[in-house]
């Protein structure tokens, strides 16, 4: 089968496609025909080993030090089963599904998953580019929200970052949990956030919401842009500043504000669970999600969806068409 194989960290042309073995399922693994399998943020840390400061080596401990351990990156998809293995009950053969890979594989025409894994089968009303565009932003914006920051009806809370791929789900989960939102994007995504639901949008190009003296409970960067220092005023008193992308000196914040009854800083790290997919997919049959494609891609044009991506400034997800 054709896959993108990564074998050293580096730039997006060390993403090549390769010929390799179609993967064997066990018996409680599915294989998966991918149809389509976002390239995210979090593939493009990887190949590029583009991490917040301070974490390069543990990122080589867990993912290889020459390269990835694993060369085939790629954590969302959607496809149609091909196989199921003899204990596997919930699936079969033919079966339209979606979910989250945590330990990659899934820029390539097959894959294997684990039935207890994050695989659900696909919500009917998206097509699988759809589907696939969904996961990655939405359970990590789900996790954010719903445990990190326990965003309550009512409560003002700021996306900086509104138009990427956690940024375009957080706004419309925050909607969803009933928030006074505010969405902060550049000029030409104005128009979109307002359309997923945000109630005030800023545009970061002509307004600093840093000076304007506003005040929110929740300020959730999803860009690592913002610095707890520039951003304090503008939370309110017991107010939580969530950071998607954090390195040594702000998990250093989160320590020390962990003890004081006051302003927090909050970070971690996201597992894509099988339980947050399932409240993602309740959320997309209540049509309280919508997917946001910015481009898609081709398997072959690899280096050009990376490229894109590595610029920052993808407007929700960029889908591979495997
Ligand atoms: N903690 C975790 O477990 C976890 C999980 C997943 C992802 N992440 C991290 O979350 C981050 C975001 O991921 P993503 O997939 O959402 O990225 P993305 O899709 O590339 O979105 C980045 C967004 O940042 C905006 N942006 C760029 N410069 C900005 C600025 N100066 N001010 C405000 N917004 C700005 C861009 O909007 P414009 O085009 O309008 O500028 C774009 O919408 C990544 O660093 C990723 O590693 C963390």
């Amino acid at each position: 089968m054709k896959a993108v194989i990564t074998k050293k960290y580096g730039p997006p042309e060390v993403a090549m496609i390769q010929e390799i073995d179609k993967p064997v399922p066990k018996e409680n693994e599915i294989l998966v025909k991918v149809i389509a399998a976002p390239v995210t943020s979090g593939d493009a840390r990887i190949r590029g080993l583009n991490v917040p400061f301070g974490f390069k080596f543990i990122t080589k401990l867990m993912f290889g030090f020459k390269g990835p351990k694993k060369p085939v990156l790629g954590v969302v998809f959607s496809g149609i089963i091909e196989q199921v293995g003899d204990k596997v009950s919930g699936f079969s053969k033919g079966d339209a599904v979606f979910g989250s890979k945590e330990d990659f594989g899934c820029h390539a025409e097959y894959l294997v998953i684990k039935e207890k894994a994050a695989i659900l089968h696909k919500p009917e009303k998206l097509s699988h580019d759809e589907a696939a565009s969904i996961p990655f932003g939405a359970m990590t914006s789900l996790k954010y929200l719903r445990d990190f920051g326990k965003v309550k009806k009512g409560q003002k809370i700021l996306i900086n970052g509104a138009s990427g791929a956690l940024g375009i789900y957080a706004v419309q989960l925050a909607k969803y949990f009933g928030a006074e939102v505010t969405g902060v994007c550049s000029t030409s995504n104005v128009g979109l956030v307002k359309s997923v639901g945000a109630d005030h949008v800023i545009d970061y190009k002509t307004t600093d919401f840093t000076k304007n003296g506003d005040t929110y409970d929740i300020i959730y960067d999803t860009v690592g842009k913002l610095d707890f220092s520039k951003c304090r005023d503008s939370l309110n008193s017991k107010g939580v500043l969530l950071l998607a992308a954090a390195g040594i000196k702000e998990y250093g914040q989160v320590l020390s504000t962990s003890f004081s009854g006051a302003k927090k800083v909050v970070a971690g790290v996201v597992l894509f669970k099988k339980e947050d997919l399932k409240a993602v997919a309740e959320l997309i049959e209540q049509d309280h999600i919508k997917p946001v494609i910015g481009q898609t891609f081709e398997l072959s044009e690899i280096v050009e969806a990376y490229k894109h991506v590595d610029g920052g400034h993808k407007v929700g997800s960029a889908v591979l068409k495997v």
